[in-house]
């Protein structure tokens, strides 16, 4: 175990690029040792390295959160090299089926969208969950978006009304199920699970139609990853305030 004794070690996930590379940015700024989760070396090195150009304390972590193995070594290098897990950001996620109703979406594609942005996370969660229970303050950000609302989307009056995405939708909505169940589970220790919606914002995962910034995007994941003692856990939020389930 290291040098790293006394600061807060956090992993982000599909933190190579986009909203996963600027919370990291943002946590490594407020003191954290960053682990770069990335399913691509060259990609997730790329990232390390830019910040450690910036003088921060960063780590590439090989991860795909849809393959388990890689769930295991990276706890495993957690174990080895911290002891511990303060932060874990689960910010991976896919949006494929742009083109498809809920009458058409292919079944593969469904699967492969609940593959990534729900069983995988979960299994992932699983696997570090032990060195989460060695921190003193364990915080689990999952990534949701608003679309995961089943309550905004029976608003028509919602921004969002319209984009009925069934696969990566409902993806989020299961997620934010497992932030519910995961928290009560934990309710009685240090950890606090989350769902956050950083709105939409400008990446690869929309072609960059999003209207808000990475930097602007990461800010919930930011709170939420550095709540207080006294944080929520169980709940959903945006950069506004709580979002309904
Ligand atoms: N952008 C928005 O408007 C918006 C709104 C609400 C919620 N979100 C959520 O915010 C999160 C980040 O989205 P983003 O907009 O930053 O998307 P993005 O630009 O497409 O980046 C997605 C990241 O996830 C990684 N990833 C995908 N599948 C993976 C896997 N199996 N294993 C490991 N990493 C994987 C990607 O890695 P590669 O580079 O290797 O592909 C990339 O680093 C997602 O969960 C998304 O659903 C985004």
């Amino acid at each position: 175990m290291s040098e790293n004794k006394g600061k807060r070690i956090t992993l982000v996930t599909g933190a190579n690029k986009s909203i996963g590379f600027e919370v990291a940015r943002q946590l490594a700024e407020r003191g954290d040792t960053v682990l770069i989760g990335a399913r691509n070396e060259e990609r997730g090195r790329e990232a390390e390295d830019k910040l450690k150009a910036e003088g921060f304390d960063a780590h590439f972590v090989h991860l795909d959160v849809e393959d388990a193995e890689t769930h295991q070594t990276a706890a495993k290098f957690v174990a080895e090299k911290f002891g511990k897990l303060d932060v874990l950001v689960n910010n991976a996620g896919i949006a494929l089926d742009a083109n498809f109703k809920a009458s058409t979406v292919p079944q593969d594609l469904l699967r492969k969208t609940f593959d990534t942005n729900f069983f995988g996370v979960i299994a992932l969660t699983q696997a570090l969950l032990p060195l989460l229970k060695k921190s003193d303050a364990g915080r689990i950000v999952n990534v949701s978006s608003g679309l995961g609302s089943l309550t905004l989307h029976g608003d028509p009056e919602w921004e969002f009304y319209d984009v009925k995405l069934l696969a990566y939708n409902s993806s989020k909505t299961a997620l934010n199920a497992f932030t519910v169940m995961l928290a009560h589970e934990l309710k009685d220790t240090n950890i606090k699970v989350n769902s956050a919606d950083p709105g939409f914002t400008a990446t690869d995962l929309n072609g960059h139609s999003g209207y808000k910034t990475v930097e602007q995007g990461a800010s919930v994941i930011v709170d939420l990853a550095t709540l207080p003692d006294d944080g929520a856990t169980g709940s959903y939020f945006d950069d506004k305030g709580v979002v309904p389930w």
